[in-house]
């Protein structure tokens, strides 16, 4: 266990059989068809790097930065396209895989943006689910966790930048908010 970790909410053994199985369901769900992962930065990294390991199709990846405006404007649902992607998605059959769905606003606003684009059929794919917190209604096709109105770090979920490369998720002891100002 990390030392900042006031609790573990999951284990690595946890996170990897889930994500085998969202590997498992995703490769039948999609048999006989060719998927693009388009991952978004950074935060769903580690989670697309072993899911794409989970998954026996012919695939491709692709990603994704965005970021969410000022406070005032956020409850509008406006990302910002940081990164855009680097190939067409016309036709293809598209997952897009993230870290977490916290207000749905940033997943709602992707969906929609590449929805736009003529995708063969596009899905999301999230490891954690944060119901409580929802501002706006998006399916999530594929979840793994739904977890509780907590915030936690690792395996690719970050505070101030840091602790993505932990194995597990964890929240924070409340003595590590302030350490990283
Ligand atoms: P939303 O669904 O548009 O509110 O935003 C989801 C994004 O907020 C995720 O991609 C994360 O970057 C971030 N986020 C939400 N909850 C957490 C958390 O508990 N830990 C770390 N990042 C979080
Ligand atoms: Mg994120």
């Amino acid at each position: 266990m990390h030392p900042d970790a006031a609790r573990v909410l999951l284990s690595e053994e946890q996170i990897q059989a889930k994500v085998r199985e969202l590997g498992r369901r995703i490769t039948s769900d999609y048999a006989g068809k060719e998927v693009v992962l388009v991952g978004i930065l950074k935060g769903a990294v580690l989670f697309l790097a072993d899911l794409a390991r989970a998954i026996d199709l012919p695939l491709s990846l692709d990603f994704m930065s965005v970021s969410s405006y000022g406070h005032s404007t956020k409850s509008s649902g406006i990302v910002r396209i940081i990164k855009d992607l680097d190939e067409s998605i016309e036709g293809k059959h598209v997952i897009i895989v993230e870290d977490i769905v916290d207000t749905g606003l940033t997943l709602n606003y992707l969906k929609e943006t590449l929805a736009g684009r003529d995708p063969a059929s596009l899905k999301i794919c999230a490891l954690l689910d944060k119901e409580a917190r929802r501002k706006v209604a998006v399916t999530v096709d594929y979840v793994g966790f739904a977890i509780p109105d907590e915030f936690v770090v690792g395996y690719g979920l970050d505070f101030a930048g840091k602790y993505r490369n932990c194995p597990e998720i964890f929240i924070l002891k409340p003595e590590a908010y302030g350490q990283h100002s």
